[in-house]
């Protein structure tokens, strides 16, 4: 088993103190970040039994991409801030782990470099105030070779954190997905008149299926379809938005009722084990996206490291899927859990 507690606190120590807090952080009073793992604790798993489990695979795939197991890498902000590797190792762990990376847009590498060592990986967007340079980094990603553009919905501002931290980010100026030119410009923050027309523009302009994460609801998952998103992620953006809002595990069930049947549904948001990955499956999304474990391993031990989690994450995802009586994903069904 991952022991992810230890992992925190190596990382904790390996890392600056303002770092480790911006990547540790939730917004407000935290209520949400303390929540988001014990929600995943508190569903109750209904094992089948006598199956044939002697050929489990957690093999999946997500938009045609097939990958070794149903965890993708979340995206993060600003990977060198916890190793000189940074977003190259991540992809690269990525790749060797068979899993898929969701790029941050506020990146401290440049695209072209991740994708050089990632292979396949999908692109996050912010809205931006400046369309222009939104659609821009859209284009340039598609031509980079990302293979969908993963729309944030769940940011029209970026929530404050606990007193004493930046709103944001420490002022590193190292967000090198813009090539810096922008960093202090405010049309290079998020657009507050962000809307169900951006979604569709960046479809049209990148020629990439569109992924809206940060959806918590049936109605906002039924608008994020009818804008042209090709799959949403229930997300709570790790406790770092609006706090209070429903944990994932609790939206999952009423988002699949939604619009299952029209696309796929990833979530994330406090995953942290092969038990919460079948559980996240049995609620009816197909995959989900880790976040900070991956910024620990990376603080921790580079690239190696992130690559050794994401292994040991799909070793446990086909333990849990064996001993639940499942011999593959696709077996994962509704019983598994008690409502
Ligand atoms: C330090 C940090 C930076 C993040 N940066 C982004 C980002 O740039 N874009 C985005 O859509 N989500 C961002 N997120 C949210 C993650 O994509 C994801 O929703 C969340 O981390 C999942 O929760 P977990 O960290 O508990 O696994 C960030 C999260 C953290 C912790």
């Amino acid at each position: 088993m991952i022991d992810h507690a230890s992992l925190r606190d190596r990382a904790e120590a390996a890392l600056p103190r303002d770092v480790f807090a911006y990547f540790a952080a939730g917004a407000g009073d935290e209520t949400t970040l303390a929540r988001q793992e014990r929600a995943w604790d508190e569903v109750l798993l209904r094992p089948r039994v006598l199956r044939d489990v002697s050929a489990t695979s957690a093999a999946s795939q997500v938009l045609g991409h097939p990958i070794t197991s149903p965890v993708l890498v979340a995206p993060t902000a600003m990977h060198r801030l916890a190793h000189p590797e940074g977003e190259v190792g991540v992809a690269r762990a990525a790749r060797a782990a068979g899993s898929l990376l969701v790029l941050s847009m506020r990146s401290s590498t440049r695209v072209e470099a991740v994708a050089a060592a990632a292979g396949p990986f999908w692109q996050q967007l912010y809205v931006l105030q400046d369309r222009g340079v939104t659609d821009e980094v859209g284009r340039r990603a598609a031509a980079a070779g990302a293979l969908a553009l993963v729309v944030t919905v769940d940011t029209p501002r970026v929530a404050r954190k606990r007193a004493g931290l930046p709103v944001s980010r420490p002022s590193t100026g190292i967000i090198e997905s813009l090539d810096h030119r922008h960093v202090a410009d405010p049309r290079l923050m998020q657009a507050e008149d962000v809307g169900p027309r951006d979604l569709e523009r960046l479809a049209e302009n990148s020629g990439l299926p569109v992924v809206a994460k940060g959806v918590l609801t049936a109605e906002a998952a039924r608008d994020c379809v009818a804008a042209g998103a090709s799959a949403v992620v229930v997300s709570t953006h790790g406790g770092r938005q609006l706090d209070g809002v429903v944990p994932a595990p609790l939206a999952l069930p009423e988002v699949v009722e939604a619009v299952g049947d029209q696309v796929e549904v990833y979530v994330d948001g406090g995953v942290r084990t092969g038990s919460h990955v079948l559980k996240a499956l049995a609620l009816g999304a197909r995959a989900v996206l880790i976040g900070r474990p991956v910024i620990w391993a990376l603080a921790t031990g580079g690239s190696d490291r992130v690559r050794d989690l994401l292994v040991d994450m799909a070793s446990e995802v086909e333990e849990a899927l064996a001993l639940a009586g499942c011999p593959s994903c696709t077996d994962v069904g509704p019983d598994l859990v008690r409502r």
